[in-house]
């Protein structure tokens, strides 16, 4: 690897060079059935024509100006976006972490304003929400803060899925205004919210005057079988984020917000000179376009189903497989210990799948999968799996 790039990720020994759809090739000409997509970016596959239509006539018009003045893409793709989520703002920012930090200073302003003094966040356990000084404490995992002390303040933690937890926070940490949850936890092990908790901590929130803030990072953009996961339960935030297969690998992020919360951010208190620019909306207006004109979170439940009952039925009697669990095209398959090493096994078979928390194998396949591959996947996955556990 070049040594003039830090030392921040440790990358496997392959360069892409071009992608169609779920297929990408490497610079050698081979194939890989891409079942990682950029981490849940690239939700539209690969070369998308229409994205690709889009980039280039906003790139011919106008690439940037400045959030100093009118941007008619932005204001397009706001009132897009926020009429998909109901809700009633949005504002627009170049990554996940950039969103939640807009989400963050939201919290704290609308905290603020209600006169706590110290504006305090409930975040989860295992949670991840971006490697930003604010985020990476709101995130659940000791190894991304570690060595980044003095943490920020203003956060408190309880496990994941756990109500009982917050109802006790609520006794204990008066100043309480928000909390930041993820729908599924994707980094920290596609681990999904017990039937009843999203709703039951949206009554909490409303009961207290808290902010309901659900990062969509990850789930977002019709992945998990809707538009926003925490549709499957019913229920609305006040403040959710979004980034990743937004723009279809054009770096954006937005933080959107209804209600009071939607209220918060004025001229002066938040900013980004890149944040909602031209090229980055055309793309994501495109995205949004294809997604309902294509009905792809329908397809992505479908697929979703199908690929979980796959792998099921493949890996029922196998020991060492703990769980087998997902919703819509975000599935992990739990194993009984460590299985880091089935990534570069799985790239040798021309296959790109992601392992997170050590061992769960995560699969975030492109939602323009077709039937052929989603079987091609389940069973590579499976035989992986069981040469893995055999070995
Ligand atoms: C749920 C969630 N939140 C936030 C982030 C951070 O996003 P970014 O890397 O664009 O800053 C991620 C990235 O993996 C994520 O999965």
């Amino acid at each position: 690897m070049a040594d003039s790039l830090m030392a921040t990720y440790n990358r496997l020994p392959v360069t892409f060079a071009r992608g169609e759809g779920a297929w990408l090739w490497d610079t050698d000409g081979n194939r890989y059935l891409d079942a990682v997509s950029g981490v849940a970016v690239c939700g539209l596959g690969h070369a998308h024509p229409d994205v690709a239509e889009a980039i280039c006539r906003q790139s011919r018009e106008l690439l940037h100006t400045s959030n100093l003045y009118r941007i008619a893409a932005q204001e397009r793709l706001g009132d897009r976006l926020t009429a998909v989520a109901g809700m009633d703002r949005v504002f627009f920012a170049n990554s996940g972490a950039e969103a939640n930090e807009a989400a963050i200073k939201i919290a704290r302003l609308y905290g603020h304003r209600k006169g706590v003094e110290v504006p305090t966040i409930l975040v989860a356990e295992n949670s991840f929400h971006g490697r930003t000084l604010a985020t990476l404490t709101a995130t659940g995992n000791r190894k991304v803060q570690a060595g980044f002390e003095p943490l920020v303040r203003g956060f408190v933690r309880a496990p994941y899925g756990d109500l009982e937890s917050i109802q006790r926070a609520a006794e204990t940490t008066r100043e309480l205004v928000a909390v930041l949850l993820e729908p599924i936890q994707g980094e920290g092990g596609v681990n999904l919210a017990p039937e009843g908790y999203l709703a039951a901590v949206r009554a909490l929130c409303d009961q207290h005057g808290w902010l309901m803030m659900l990062d969509e990072i990850q789930t977002g953009m019709g992945r998990t079988g809707r538009m926003f996961a925490h549709q499957h339960a019913g229920i609305v935030p006040d403040v959710m984020t979004l980034a990743k297969s937004l723009g279809n690998g054009v770096p954006i992020g937005a933080c959107l917000a209804r209600g009071a919360a939607a209220e918060v951010l004025g001229p002066g208190t938040h900013g980004s000179t890149f944040g909602g620019n031209p090229l980055a909306c055309a793309a994501a207006e495109s995205v949004l376009e294809v997604l309902s004109s294509q009905g792809l979170p329908a397809r992505a439940a479908k697929l979703g189903a199908d690929i979980l009952a796959g792998l099921r039925e493949a890996l029922r009697d196998v020991s060492g497989v703990i769980a087998v669990r997902g919703l819509g095209l975000m599935i992990g398959v739990e194993l009984e210990r460590d299985c880091g090493e089935l990534v570069g096994r799985a790239l040798e078979q021309g296959l790109l799948v992601n392992v997170t928390a050590g061992r769960v194998i995560r699969l975030l396949p492109p939602l323009v999968l077709s039937d052929d591959q989603a079987d091609t996947l389940v069973a590579q996955v499976s035989a992986l799996v069981q040469a893995f556990l055999a070995g």
